[in-house]
């Protein structure tokens, strides 16, 4: 599979989620295995994508063989209103046939480095294997302000290469910890698809697509499947100050 980048910019947020939802329903209809698997981010903007995919693909999207992951997970108990399964359970994981043990959480309750491990191994059992690394299907990654990915901030640049598959990060204001896939584990995806909205972000999204000398320090930038496709889906505010 070639490595490829791609940017689709859409009017507004709905459009970009129902652009995202249309290219992972085509992703799991051309996909011949058994199983697809893909991790989903957290934070707000994913919120939108869960609404349409619980609105309108709930008879379209093959249920059964979708096993859904996390990019990352805060340390908090699943009833968090921090939870990032949490805002993807209560909004499309209720509302459609998706079984139980598809749903692959990142246990944020328990022990940080006890989980990050375990979660490795889980992933490591269920997922095909490149050399010593997974191969996610799709992983689905948001950006924040600050250029960070998942749970790999700036202030952590180690964990974009790091030979863990799952390691505990720190929030660099508010000091939760989280629990994040690594930079080598996210590169090694089939696809991976940036959704990222919001004029909040279009200074970083500017530094990265215009490879501005910033962009050295933005975890996101140095996002690129080594063997698939790359897929950043955006908003016109987001895309703005793209040259
Ligand atoms: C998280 C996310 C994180 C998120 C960005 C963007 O756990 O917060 O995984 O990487 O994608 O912070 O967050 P918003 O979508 O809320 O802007």
């Amino acid at each position: 599979m070639e490595n490829s980048t791609e940017v689709k910019i859409f009017p507004k947020p709905s459009k970009v989620a129902k652009a995202l939802a249309k290219e992972l329903l085509a992703m799991t209809q051309s996909s011949q295995q058994p199983q697809f698997h893909l991790a989903l981010s957290g934070g707000s903007t994913p919120q939108l994508l869960f609404e349409v995919l619980a609105e309108k693909y709930a008879d379209l999207l093959p249920w059964q063989r979708l096993h859904f992951w996390w990019g990352d997970e805060r340390c908090v108990p699943p009833g968090s209103e921090e939870s990032n399964f949490k805002a993807a359970n209560d909004t499309l994981f209720t509302a459609v046939p998706i079984p139980e043990a598809n749903i692959h959480r990142i246990r944020g309750e328990e022990d940080p480095e006890t989980e990050a491990e375990r979660y490795s191994r889980e992933i490591v059992h269920e997922l095909n294997l490149r050399g010593q690394w997974p191969v996610f299907d799709l992983i689905i990654l948001g950006m924040g302000n600050d250029g960070h990915t998942a749970s790999i901030f700036p202030s952590q640049p180690e964990l974009l290469q790091s030979e863990k598959i799952c390691a505990v990060a720190t929030h660099p204001v508010s000091g939760q910890q989280r629990i994040t896939l690594t930079g080598k584990v996210i590169n090694q995806a089939s696809r991976i698809f940036f959704l990222v909205t919001g004029e909040k972000k279009a200074g970083r999204i500017s530094e990265i697509m215009n490879n501005d000398p910033a962009a050295q320090n933005l975890p996101a930038n140095f996002v690129s499947p080594e063997h698939g496709k790359l897929i950043w889906f955006l908003d016109e505010p987001a895309a703005s100050l793209i040259s």
